[in-house]
């Protein structure tokens, strides 16, 4: 019998929840595999009243008996990994094999200065917004064919070869056109080494491991960081990511067939948010966002920046299903609309008196459009304790069934508040 691939990614711009969706499916789930990204993203699951909050670790690693999978696709930041591991080891929660890509690459400490420098030169009205960890010149790196990657820490002669290389270019940029300092090479390949051994014991063929566990009938959660709209090709170019957070890149970043993703949750928040730079037509720069921020705790888990906040846009929302060939929604933070007379929700672009419903990712575009509004009526009642689908007021019920005829895709799961339990299950 052969297993199955679902895939938990990001219909947004990140921040929708995908951390506590990956945690709440997690009893049907093998294997726990990330894919893109790095230590940009910040899951935050809460068990038990306690929160976790996961950077470079799948969610997944709260669950016994599980595999947890970085995948080649990942930019991994060794001292971020290990020290995220070393504190779930020291709260006793580290329940799950962990196992690393060995061709996954290595964020360098040289990526995250150059990404903070590079970020610091930019104009005002070109900067990105990063998060500072070396994503960007890491993947740069990756795909200009001269990154180390995790097999490397584990190969004395082909780091130091690789690294002086590396250094020497990094160090020119440093002094040459930053005017930063340059960094040490023999500090940085101790350290590297020293990651080395500490990594080793996890190091496998990440691949092999998910196609045996599909072999075996197993299940494995592909589970996507960052969002649709920071994807490098699908997203607001250049304000996005470097990688592709979205469900094709699963395949690629962790080396599985296509055929095997049977399941696709596009995961949406109830509203809108975006940190970071860049275009965002729904967002409410007024009372109304900051009361999204408040009620929903809308700070980065990875910079601590406050996210900015608007309506839920559909016309991204539509493009996002198409993207990700989107099976299901599971829908996020619902509570937090509750209490607002009116909640909207953006169902076209106008620009020069004209109004589009498909998405086009051109910021200089997307910044001079108009968002045109539909209005719902809002709810007073408290859902957090709902747990069925018709038991939801009428106007919550009305505002998820929208969703559901607008995008064609069912609504599965539907968060109701932050602990694992509150959430109403549909059909999954
Ligand atoms: P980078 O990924 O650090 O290079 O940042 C590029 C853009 O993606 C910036 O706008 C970041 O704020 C945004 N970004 C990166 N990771 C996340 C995330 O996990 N959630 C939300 N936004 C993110």
């Amino acid at each position: 019998m052969k297993g199955k691939v679902e895939a938990i990614i990001g219909a947004q711009w990140g921040d929708e929840g995908k951390g506590r969706v990956v945690d709440s499916l997690g009893d049907r789930v093998d294997v726990f595999a990330r894919y893109q990204g790095g230590a940009n993203a910040g899951h935050t699951v809460i068990v038990e009243g306690k929160k976790h909050v996961f950077h470079l670790l799948p969610s997944g690693m709260l669950y016994s008996g599980k595999t947890c999978v970085i995948g080649n696709g990942v930019v991994l930041d060794p001292e971020q990994l290990l020290n995220e591991l070393s504190e779930l080891q020291g709260k006793g929660e580290d329940r799950s094999r962990l196992v690393i890509s060995g061709s996954a690459h290595v964020v360098m400490p040289y990526h995250k200065k150059l990404d903070q420098a590079q970020e610091a030169s930019r104009d005002q009205g070109s900067k990105i917004g990063t998060t500072g960890r070396g994503i960007g010149p890491c993947y740069v790196d990756k795909y200009n064919r001269c990154g180390i990657r995790v097999e490397d820490l584990l190969d004395p002669e082909a780091l130091r070869e690789k690294l002086e290389s590396n250094l020497d270019e990094k160090n020119l940029l440093f002094t040459k056109i930053y005017d930063e300092a340059p960094l040490s090479f023999d500090e940085i390949y101790r350290q590297a080494l020293s990651w080395g051994k500490s990594l080793e014991p996890y190091v496998d063929d990440a691949s092999l491991v998910i196609n045996e566990a599909l072999n075996n009938g197993q299940t494995v959660l592909l589970e996507g960081a960052q969002g649709t709209l920071l994807d490098v090709d699908h997203g607001t170019y250049p304000m996005v990511t470097s990688s592709s957070p979205t469900s094709a890149g699963g395949c690629v970043g962790l080396g599985v067939a296509p055929q095997y993703v049977e399941k696709v949750y596009g995961v949406v928040k109830a509203y809108l948010t975006r940190v970071g730079e860049g275009p965002f037509p729904s967002e409410d720069k007024g009372d109304t966002g900051q009361y999204l921020r408040d009620k929903g705790g809308e700070y980065g888990a990875t910079t601590g920046r406050p996210r900015k906040c608007g309506w839920l846009d559909m016309v991204a929302l539509r493009y996002a299903v198409r993207i990700n060939g989107m099976t299901h929604i599971t829908l996020t933070k619902l509570d937090v609309l509750t209490g607002l007379r009116e909640v909207k929700v953006c169902v076209a672009y106008r620009s020069n008196g004209e109004d589009r419903t498909e998405f086009n990712g051109n910021i200089r575009y997307l910044n001079g459009v108009e968002p045109v509004y539909r209005s719902f009526q809002g709810w007073d009642e408290d859902i957090s304790s709902v747990r069925d689908f018709d038991d939801l007021p009428d106007a919550a019920r009305a505002y998820v069934r929208y969703i559901e005829e607008e995008t064609g895709v069912p609504v599965s799961i539907i968060g109701v508040g932050p602990e694992r339990d509150q959430m109403i299950v549909r059909d999954l």
